[in-house]
C-alpha cells in the first residue's frame, strides 16, 4: 500500500505528459491473454436489494472485501469488492426518498465511502479522514434531495484512494424522479449502466498499480470486461456513461459515425437534448446519451470507441452493440427534459490554481497539498461565488480537473470560449487542459453546512496532495 515514501517518490515523474507515443503505450502482455474480443456478454452491476424498508427510508448494507475476479481468460485477479461485486453493485434511489447504507470494511485498510454528486452532510459525504477502520462499520445517510441523476460511489480514503478505486472500489447510484419517469425515455432493460475505467495487469493477471502509471494501463474495461458485446433491438437505448477510470480521459464514438442525443450530464437532465457524435468525459464526468438503434439493420455491429488519443487510442474498442431484431418502442427524447435553477450574481470571485507545487515534488492546489485540517476558505450558505480556475502546469502537458463535493455548478467558458450546453448544467466536475483557465459558478445552495473537500479528480493526483476543502458557513 501507498506510504509517505511513495508520494514523494512523485517528484521523479515530472515531464511524462498525457500524450505518451503510442509504442511506449501498448503492452504485449495485455494483447497475449486478451480474449478474442466481443465474445463475452456485456456484465451488469447486480442492483442492490435493499435489507429493509420503513415508511421513512431504504436500508442497504454493503461489504467491503477483497477478493478475486475473471477479468483475463483463465487468470483469476485479486480485487478489493463492495459485496464481492467488480465494479460495486447499483444502488437505485428514488428522489425523497432517503437511503441509510451501513458498510462494513473487512479489508486491512481504512476506507472512506464516498456518494459522488451527492448533497449530503458531511457526515455522510465520506470525507478522507472520516475513516471505516478494518473491521469497523459506519452508515452514511443519503437525503436523496435532488433531481435524478446518474452517480457513483467509489472510495475516498486519505492518500490511497487511487489505488483503491483502481482495484475496485467504485459502483452506480441511480436516483430516479418523477419528472424524468413522466419524459418517457427508454428504461428498464433499455438502459444500460457503461461504467469505463483502465486497468494494467501482469502475466499473473494481477492489477499493477503505480501512482501515475496510467501509461500502462492500456486495458480498457466495460462494467468490469474487457471488450464485451452487447446484444440490443432495434429500438432507442438510453445510455449511462460514466469515466470511472483514475486518470484516463476518453473520447466516445460510434464506428458507424452515428449520434449520441446526449439527455444529462454529471448531476442530472440538461434543459434540452444535445445531438453529438463524440462524447468526451474525463474521469469522474458522467452523460446520458440516447442511440438509436432503428436506423441500423439487424445483424450489424456499431463499436463503441474511444478516439481521445487518437485512431491508436489504447484500448480503443471498448464494446460492440451486436444489433438483433426491432422491439417495440414507445419512448421518446422530448425536446424539453428540466428547467434548470438560475443562480444569483456572484458575491466573490476566487482564483484556484491546479498545479505542480514550485519545487515540482507533488500536485498542489494554490501551491500547497492537502491537509485535512486545513480550511481554506469559508463560503456563504445560499450564495454563489464565481470561481477562475487555472491549470499552472502547461509546461509538463499534465491535464487536471476540478470536482466540488456537495454542489453542481454551472460552467461558464475555457479559455475564454463559452461551452456547451451539454457542459454548462449540471456538473460537479470539470476538465482542465493543461495551462488553461475555467470560469464556474458555484451556488452553495444546500441545506448543510460544514466542510466538505475540492480537489482534482485524476485521482492519481487528488491522492498525491492535489486536494483541498471549504466550509460552508450559515
Ligand atoms: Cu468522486 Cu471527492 O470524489
Ligand atoms: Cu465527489
Ligand atoms: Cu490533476
Amino acid at each position: 500500500m501507498l506510504n509517505r515514501r511513495d508520494t514523494l517518490k512523485l517528484g521523479a515523474i515530472a515531464g511524462a505528459g498525457l500524450l505518451l507515443p503510442v509504442s511506449r503505450l501498448s503492452s504485449a502482455l495485455a494483447e497475449a491473454t486478451a480474449l478474442a474480443p466481443f465474445t463475452q456478454p456485456l456484465p451488469i452491476p447486480p442492483v442492490l436489494a435493499p435489507t429493509s424498508t420503513s415508511s421513512v427510508a431504504d436500508f442497504y448494507e454493503m461489504t467491503i472485501a477483497p477478493t478475486t475476479a475473471n477479468i483475463l481468460p483463465g487468470l483469476s485477479t485479486p480485487v478489493l469488492t463492495f459485496n464481492g461485486s467488480f465494479p460495486g453493485p447499483t444502488i437505485k434511489a428514488r428522489r425523497g426518498r432517503p437511503v441509510q447504507l451501513k458498510v462494513t470494511n473487512t479489508m486491512s485498510t481504512p476506507s472512506s465511502v464516498h456518494l459522488h454528486g451527492a448533497n449530503v452532510r458531511p457526515a455522510s459525504d465520506g470525507h478522507p479522514v472520516d475513516l471505516i477502520q478494518p473491521g469497523a462499520s459506519k452508515t452514511y445517510l443519503y437525503p436523496n434531495q435532488q433531481p435524478a441523476a446518474t452517480l457513483w460511489y467509489h472510495d475516498h480514503a486519505h492518500h490511497i484512494e487511487a489505488e483503491q478505486v483502481y482495484r475496485g472500489l467504485a459502483g452506480l447510484y441511480l436516483i430516479g424522479d418523477q419528472n424524468t419517469d413522466s419524459l418517457q425515455l427508454p428504461s428498464d432493460e433499455y438502459d444500460i449502466p457503461l461504467l469505463i475505467r483502465d486497468a494494467s495487469f501482469d502475466e499473473q493477471g494481477r492489477l499493477l498499480f503505480t501512482l501515475d502509471g496510467f501509461a500502462s494501463r492500456t486495458v480498457v474495461l466495460v462494467n468490469g470486461a474487457q471488450q464485451p458485446y452487447l446484444s440490443v433491438r432495434r429500438r432507442k437505448y438510453r445510455l449511462r456513461l460514466i469515466n470511472a477510470a483514475n486518470s484516463r480521459p476518453i473520447k466516445l464514438t460510434l464506428s458507424d459515425g452515428g449520434q449520441f442525443v446526449r439527455i444529462a450530464s454529471d448531476g442530472g437532465l440538461l434543459e434540452h437534448p444535445v445531438t453529438g457524435a463524440e462524447i468526451e468525459l474525463w474521469p469522474a464526468e458522467r452523460a446520458e446519451v440516447v442511440v438509436d438503434f432503428s436506423t441500423r439493420q439487424t445483424g450489424d455491429t456499431v463499436i463503441l470507441e474511444n478516439i481521445f488519443n487518437g485512431p491508436n487510442t489504447p484500448g480503443r474498442q471498448l464494446l460492440q452493440f451486436q444489433v438483433a431484431e426491432s422491439a417495440p418502442d414507445n419512448s421518446q427524447v422530448p425536446n424539453n427534459l428540466s428547467v434548470h435553477p438560475v443562480f444569483g450574481q456572484p458575491i466573490i470571485t476566487r482564483t484556484i490554481n491546479l498545479g505542480r507545487d514550485p519545487t515540482n515534488t507533488f500536485y498542489a492546489i494554490n501551491g500547497l497539498p492537502y491537509d485535512p485540517n486545513r480550511i481554506d476558505f469559508q463560503c456563504k450558505q445560499g450564495s454563489t461565488e464565481l470561481w477562475v480556475v487555472n491549470n499552472t502546469d502547461g509546461q509538463y502537458n499534465f491535464p487536471h480537473s476540478m470536482h466540488i463535493h456537495l454542489v453542481q455548478f454551472r460552467v461558464l467558458d475555457r479559455n475564454g470560449v463559452a461551452v456547451g450546453p451539454e457542459e454548462a448544467y449540471p456538473k460537479d466536475t470539470v476538465r482542465i487542459p493543461a495551462g488553461q483557465t475555467v470560469r464556474i459558478l458555484v451556488r452553495f445552495s444546500s441545506p448543510f453546512t460544514g466542510v466538505y473537500p475540492y480537489h482534482c479528480h485524476f485521482l492519481d493526483h487528488s491522492s498525491a496532495h492535489m486536494m483541498a476543502q471549504l466550509e460552508i458557513v450559515p
